[in-house]
């Protein structure tokens, strides 16, 4: 088999060897060492969020990928006479429509341009004027474009409107310098393959106990029953099915690598110096990001296709694949991107041998062209 391309992508990314390596062990779901590492994995989450269980918060791991967390919250926490105000400017907010649609919840969407983010004053108007909005969903870091959301903003409004506010913090928690309660957060739902550098296998909602106490019986899902399983877990520290016990391993090892890195703080700091060496470098070549700088995240960036004859997306993506490097497609619904992500395992000379590949690869195309 090849070896490893490095992944400039939005997730599954590269891991630590060591990372992998603690798979290399199987436990019985209902062994004592398996049961005390999702218990302390579920105390980490909590404390990286910047709550505990003291505090009134709770942390119930799902199997499956991040889509099935949001499912989970989205099926589960909204009463049949709720309303979920959805705020959407890209594809992953555009999912939660789909899955409020599919369990037929009542809902209103306020969409923007993917470019833009949410206006504060409709958010609040819809709020003061709808008295019947009972929640309200956001994704953070829109992976679509890597456009932030203003959770803060919003969190504000909900806890000013006595609003139940989730959030998809799939591609941000880690990797951004954010806490639970300062965004008033009551549902943030995230993964295990992104900013917390483990394999996929889970995603993970860290929730406010006093909401998440009246939720029962609520799921219109069984597997994804997210009162269910955190009484699972909190009963027995058990999971109600078959747990992914290899990625489970692979995540108490990551956390502990995101603790030897110097915790959240300085991973962004890494994160960033990646995003601000790509972004420069990229300008420098001739490629035009998609949103403005005021609005980007340093997760990943959305480019624009350059104009000139020579550019083949599927051509660029082939020879940098073949070099080594993955990049990802875009996924916007106008506008013709690619994007580049600075997550994972990935550092200075990681980005520095992807830039030297793209500088080789658009030479590569132009002459395809003049010759
Ligand atoms: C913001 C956001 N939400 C949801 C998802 C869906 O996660 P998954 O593909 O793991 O189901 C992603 C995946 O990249 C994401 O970036």
């Amino acid at each position: 088999m090849k070896n490893n391309n490095l992944l400039f992508t939005p997730g599954p990314l590269n891991t630590s060897t060591t990372v992998k390596e603690a798979m290399l062990r199987d436990l019985g779901s209902r062994d004592y060492v398996f049961i005390e590492t999702v218990k302390e994995i579920r105390t980490r989450l909590l404390a990286l969020g910047g709550v505990s269980k003291d505090q009134g918060y709770e942390c119930v791991i799902m199997q499956g990928s991040g889509t099935f967390g949001i499912e989970s919250v989205l099926s589960g926490v909204i009463p049949q006479n709720g309303k979920l105000l959805l705020l959407i400017n890209g594809a992953y907010g555009n999912r939660m429509l789909k899955i409020a649609q599919r369990h037929s919840i009542s809902h209103v969407a306020l969409e923007c341009a993917e470019n833009e983010i949410p206006d504060k004053h409709e958010i609040e108007n819809y709020l003061r004027s709808d008295a019947s909005i009972t929640h309200v969903a956001m994704v953070h870091c829109e992976t679509t474009t890597g456009i932030m959301n203003p959770i803060d903003e919003v969190g504000k409004l909900c806890n000013t409107y006595h609003k139940i506010f989730i959030v998809d913090a799939m591609s941000s928690f880690g990797g951004v310098d954010f806490t639970i309660p300062q965004a008033h957060i009551d549902y943030l739902v995230s993964s295990s393959n992104k900013c917390l550098e483990g394999v996929p296998g889970f995603s993970f909602t860290l929730a406010n106990r006093a909401h998440l106490e009246q939720t029962k019986g609520r799921s219109r899902s069984l597997s994804l029953d997210l009162y269910a399983q955190w009484q699972g877990l909190e009963i027995n520290g058990q999971f109600r099915f078959t747990p992914p016990t290899h990625a489970l391993l692979a995540f108490y090892k990551a956390l502990t690598e995101l603790e030897n890195e110097g915790g959240i703080k300085a991973r962004v700091e890494r994160y960033r110096q990646n995003y601000e060496l790509l972004m420069s470098a990229m300008v420098k070549l001739g490629f035009e990001p998609y949103v403005h700088e005021k609005l980007r995240g340093h997760i990943i960036t959305a480019f624009l296709y350059p104009s000139g004859d020579y550019f083949d997306f599927e051509m660029f993506y082939s020879m940098l694949n073949q070099k080594g490097f993955t990049i990802y497609p875009g996924k916007l619904s106008r506008v013709d991107c690619f994007r580049i992500g600075n997550i994972g395992q990935i550092y200075e000379k990681d980005i520095r041998s992807l830039l030297e590949a793209i500088a080789a690869v658009i030479n590569e195309m132009i002459q395809k062209i003049t010759v």
